[in-house]
C-alpha cells in the first residue's frame, strides 16, 4: 500500500540495522507520536485512540508514547525530528509541509472547499490519495488524512467586511498561500508556532488569527480574541506521517496490523471532527468571552472575492490539475 522505489531501497538498508530504527525482534517497537494540540481535540483524541488500540491488540509488540501540546517537539522542529527518526509519528497541519512539497498548499487556498464533506471527498479521490505519497523522497510518508475543521477568523475588532482586516497583523502557519491570503486583505501575516499563539494574541503582538473552533476553544483563544467571524474560509486538516526508513522496516505483519488500526482511527477521527468543532463553537458562544459574527451569503461572497485571487497566484506551484481536482468536489451552487 505504501511503497515506492525510494522507500524499498531505504527499507532494505534499514532492515539490516532495524534496532536502530525501533524494530528489533524481541524488544517492543517504540513509536513516539508527537503533536502540538491538546488531548481534547480531534487530533489529540486520535493519537490517544491509536495508542489504546495498538496496546490492546498488538500484544506488547509495539509501544506507543503520545506527546501532546508541543511537549516533545513543536512546529519549528517536529518534521526534521521525524526525518531523523527521533519521533516516528506526527500529524502536522497540511499547511506545514510547504518546505517539502508545494502541492499540499492546495488545502490552504481560501474558499476552495465548501465544507469538510467536500474536503473529505477530495482526500478520498485519486488525486488526494496521490498527495499522501509526494514527500517520500524527502523522508516523509503519508499514512492518512485526519480532519480537524474549517477555519474561522478571529481578531481584536469586529470583522464584518474584508476591509475591516486591513492594517491588522494575523498569526499564520508557515504557508505562502496563507501569507498571500492576508495580503489580499491589506493585512500582514506573521508565522508563529502554534504553542505561541495564545501569548501573541494576548500581548497584541498579532491582532488576529485563523483557527477551527476546536483549536480556539482548547487553547482558550476566545479569551483573548473578543470577535470571531464565522467565515469557514479554509480548512485545517492533518496528514498522519511517518518516515519511510522506520515505517517500511517494521515487519510486514505488524505493519499490516498498524495500518488496519490507522484506518479505524482515521474513520473515528473523521466521523467526529465536525461534531467536536460544533460543540466547541457552542462552548465559546456560551462563555460570552467572544462575540460570534455570522455572515449572510452576500457578506461571505465579499470575503471570497477578496481572497480568491491567490488561487491564480499559486496555480503554477500547486499544479492546475490538483486545483481542478479539488474544485470538482463541491456540491453547492456558488453565490
Ligand atoms: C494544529 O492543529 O496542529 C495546529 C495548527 C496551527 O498551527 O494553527
Amino acid at each position: 500500500m505504501f511503497k515506492s522505489i525510494f522507500t524499498m531501497a531505504a527499507c532494505a538498508l534499514v532492515l539490516t540495522s532495524a534496532s536502530a530504527y525501533g524494530a528489533p525482534t524481541h524488544n517492543p517497537i517504540l513509536v513516539k507520536f508527537s503533536h502540538v494540540v491538546a488531548d481534547n481535540t480531534p487530533k489529540g483524541q486520535g493519537a490517544l485512540l491509536f495508542k489504546r488500540l495498538v496496546e490492546e491488540r498488538l500484544d506488547g509488540k509495539v509501544k506507543v508514547e503520545v506527546y501532546a501540546n508541543s511537549s516533545l517537539y513543536g512546529d519549528a522542529n517536529e518534521l526534521e525530528a521525524l526525518r531523523n527518526n527521533e519521533v516516528q509519528l506526527l500529524a502536522p497541519s497540511l499547511a506545514k509541509f510547504e518546505k517539502y512539497t508545494k502541492q499540499l498548499q492546495v488545502f490552504d487556498l481560501p474558499f476552495l472547499f465548501d465544507d469538510l464533506n467536500a474536503v473529505n471527498r477530495f482526500q478520498k479521490r485519486a488525486k488526494g490519495r496521490q498527495l499522501l505519497r509526494v514527500m517520500e523522497d524527502r523522508g516523509i510518508v503519508g499514512l492518512a488524512y485526519w480532519h480537524n475543521g474549517m477555519k474561522q477568523l478571529s481578531a481584536n475588532k469586529a470583522l464584518l467586511v474584508p476591509g475591516d482586516a486591513a492594517g491588522l497583523s494575523f498569526r499564520i502557519q508557515p504557508s505562502s498561500v496563507l501569507k498571500a491570503q492576508f495580503q489580499q486583505l491589506h493585512a500582514t501575516a506573521q508565522v508563529l508556532p502554534f504553542a505561541e499563539v495564545f501569548a501573541a494574541l494576548k500581548s497584541a503582538k498579532v491582532q488576529g488569527a485563523e483557527n477551527p473552533w476546536s483549536n480556539i476553544y482548547s487553547k482558550q483563544l476566545h479569551n483573548v480574541q473578543p470577535f470571531i467571524t464565522e467565515t469557514n474560509h479554509g480548512v485545517l486538516d492533518y496528514m498522519l506521517v511517518s518516515n519511510p526508513r522506520f515505517w517500511y522496516a517494521i515487519p510486514h505483519q505488524i505493519r499490516s496490523e498498524l495500518e488496519g488500526i490507522i484506518d479505524e482511527v482515521t474513520y473515528a477521527v473523521n466521523k467526529q471532527a465536525e461534531a467536536a468543532n460544533q460543540a466547541d463553537r457552542q462552548r465559546i458562544e456560551t462563555s460570552g468571552k467572544s462575540r460570534l459574527i455570522t455572515l449572510d451569503d452576500q457578506q461571505r461572497a465579499a470575503w471570497r472575492q477578496a481572497m480568491q485571487p491567490v488561487w491564480q497566484q499559486f496555480e503554477q506551484e500547486i499544479g492546475a490539475d490538483v486545483i481542478k481536482a479539488a474544485q470538482t468536489v463541491n456540491r453547492k451552487q456558488r453565490n
